[in-house]
């Protein structure tokens, strides 16, 4: 390599790093000719690339294949093969440059079952190229690409009309087109929408301006991509800073470390701490062994403070003057992203930033059809499904609403059970109710009534197939309890959904609220001081885990009424088996339903191998209701 061309590499390097990166999502599919434009855009950069080296790739390489006889569409099947494997989210992202800027795109495939792909791509996006293909027009799918692209917070659309040639290059199909799409995106929050007409396949305004549409005036794609301002408010927005973790190394260092997510901060400035709401000034800012005088968006750093504050991991630090909000009840969009429903009623894991709080869906108060904008009532979300919902938290935490700040408004729930993410959400606003809703003291407590009844509240949730024998053991077991003396209730599933839970039917979604409802009584009946028994199939670990959740360790006992299905079904005393053998009961427990046997239950019985006298017996001997400490 001569030293000229070395210079140049040198220098072309310098240029590029300098650069900013422009992220943007390609929505269309391959019908609308969309690996095409990619591979014309990669190609066509690739020559800028190479008119920059133009030197040393004269003298290293003879290229033989351009023209107009490659096949991009190819080029971009073949790095597709690329994709790692074993992702379970199909995105590819490619990278290109021009001398403008650098590009990252993300191609996701276009199908509708996609839905969460296309999430996951637009999400980081600053820009959607939406492809149509002229011959068709505006398609349904134009209308599903454009509603994600909007409710992901992109605010830059570019309508790059594809397959002009097919169309003779006409102006008035473009501009239909174009009207069209205006009269649909109204209802959509993007800041601007920039028509392109364009042939991928022949080039026509990619990057080369085309003589044969003469009667457009506006950018071509890459010129567009190459100088659109898409520079949130960012640089501006008041500093956001989500401590990821307190890093405390001896006793005389306390720093806080995480990414600066919005705005900056400066050495001497002021920043409170929330939720608490603690004020402390910036000492230092560290990053790695350096220090700065100020930290800037997507920095990640170690911050110190003058003064000893409350900090924990998930808390974020925030310009004093210019605080977000705290709330532990929100309203959100929720793009539902696993193959298991999601139910109201459920309980998640919800990860903000850095924090990671419980969050029970409360409510699904409509889903969207992505294809027709119209709204529809849910109870349950299926894979794809994009619907608003209201969340419960356990503890508040600091939030803006998404339209505002992408990174403080957004969030993913997390299976409790898988540790899958199976929804990602955007907040909408906080529900201010609940920040009025105080627990009331009251003056006779726990104790008090323990101390009164001669016994502490303690649950004893049964669980099993039905015919398994739960009310049975329930109900003898009640029985010796109350003429020994203890204060018993037995909440029964037949007759809590005759009263309290009539509206409940046996759906995923009905049992999971069925359940919930069951454990907030059974709570409530324990802090009475009851020794309450539950007898409910209660099929779903995440339901009784978010049961067990409500109670102190040892108050809360797990009975797992083991009966194999054969001898449930044999008993039958209902009948209700035989019914579901001949599909009169398509969602019956144990045949069109499942039961998900508990992992770790605290007492195991078989009512096929032991008389229910005994079961009652052991489960007498091992519980004890005068113990401090509860334990069995
Ligand atoms: S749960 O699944 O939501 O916990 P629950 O214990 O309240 O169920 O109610 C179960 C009882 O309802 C059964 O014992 C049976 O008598 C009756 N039942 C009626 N239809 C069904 C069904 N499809 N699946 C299970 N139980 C049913």
């Amino acid at each position: 390599m001569d030293a000229t061309a070395e210079a140049r590499i040198e220098a072309y390097l310098d240029e590029q790093a300098g650069l900013d990166t422009l992220r943007f999502i390609t929505c269309g599919s391959v019908d609308d000719g969309k690996s095409t434009l990619i591979g014309r855009m990669l190609y066509e950069a690739q020559q800028i690339f190479d008119d920059q080296l133009a030197e040393l790739k004269r003298s290293s390489k003879k290229q033989g294949t351009q023209g107009d006889e490659i096949d991009f569409a190819l080029l971009v099947d073949g790095l597709a093969a690329e994709r790692e494997q074993g992702i379970t989210i199909d995105v590819a992202y490619r990278f290109f440059a021009t001398d403008k800027r650098k590009f990252i795109v993300a191609d996701t495939p276009g199908h509708e079952q996609y839905t969460r792909n296309m999430v996951t791509g637009a999400s980081t996006a600053d820009v959607a190229v939406i492809l149509i293909d002229a011959r068709q027009g505006v398609l349904t799918q134009t209308r599903r690409h454009s509603f994600i692209a909007s409710l992901l917070g992109i605010r830059h659309v570019v309508l790059a009309v594809n397959k002009m040639d097919l169309v003779g290059y006409n102006q008035s199909v473009f501009d239909g087109i174009v009207d069209a799409y205006a009269a649909m995106a109204k209802g959509l929050s993007f800041a601007t929408v920039t028509p392109i007409p364009l042939s991928a396949l022949k080039g026509d305004n990619v990057i080369q301006r085309s003589a044969r549409m003469k009667w457009y005036s506006g950018p071509t794609l890459l010129g567009y991509l190459g100088s659109v301002d898409v520079r949130r408010a960012s640089a501006a927005a008041p500093f956001r800073f989500p401590v990821q973790w307190v890093n405390r190394p001896n006793l005389d260092f306390r720093g806080f470390s995480g990414s600066v997510a919005q705005g900056q901060v400066a050495v001497g400035e002021e920043v409170r701490v929330l939720p608490s709401g603690e004020l402390a000034t910036v000492k230092s800012i560290l990053l790695g062994e350096r220090t700065l005088p100020v930290a800037v968006a997507d920095q990640a750093v170690t911050l110190t403070l003058d003064r000893e504050v409350d900090v924990s991991r998930g808390d974020v630090l925030v310009a004093s003057r210019s605080p977000c909000e705290t709330t532990d009840q929100f309203e959100a969009k929720i793009v539902w992203m696993d193959r298991e429903q999601g139910y109201a009623g459920r309980t998640y894991w919800l990860k903000s930033g850095a924090a990671t709080v419980n969050a029970t869906l409360s409510e699904v108060k409509h889903r969207y059809n992505v294809n027709t904008f119209e709204q529809s009532p849910a109870r349950a979300l299926d894979l794809n499904d994009i619907a608003v919902a209201k969340l419960a938290l356990d503890r508040p935490i600091a939030f803006e609403p998404f339209a505002q700040s992408r990174p403080m408004g957004s969030f993913v729930l997390i299976d409790k059970q898988t540790n899958q993410t199976v929804a990602a959400g955007m907040i909408d606003f906080a529900l201010r109710r609940a920040s009025n809703v105080h627990r009331q003291a009251v003056s006779v407590n726990r104790l008090s009534r323990a101390s009164l009844n001669g016994h502490r509240g303690k649950v004893l949730w049964f669980t099993g197939l039905s015919g398994s024998g739960k009310s049975t053991i329930a109900n003898a077991l009640e029985l010796k309890l109350h003429n020994e003396g203890y204060r018993t209730y037995i909440l029964d599933g037949d007759n809590v959904r005759l009263g309290l839970n009539k509206d409940l039917g046996f759906s995923d979604a009905d049992r999971v609220e069925n359940i919930r409802r069951i454990a907030e009584v059974a709570k409530l009946m324990a802090d009475a001081g009851l020794i309450v028994m539950t007898a409910f199939i209660s099929p779903f670990r995440a339901e009784r885990q978010m049961a067990r959740e409500l109670f102190e360790p040892g108050e809360f006992i797990e009975v797992y009424v083991s009966t194999p299905l054969e001898v449930a079904e044999s008993r039958d005393p209902k009948g209700l088996y035989k019914k579901a053998r001949r599909g009169e009961l398509p969602n019956f427990t144990g045949i069109g339903s499942r039961y998900e046997e508990p992992l770790d239950p605290e007492l195991t019985y078989d009512t096929a191998e032991l008389p229910i006298e005994r079961i009652v017996d052991d489960i007498r001997e091992k519980i004890r209701f005068y113990d401090q400490d509860f334990s069995i």
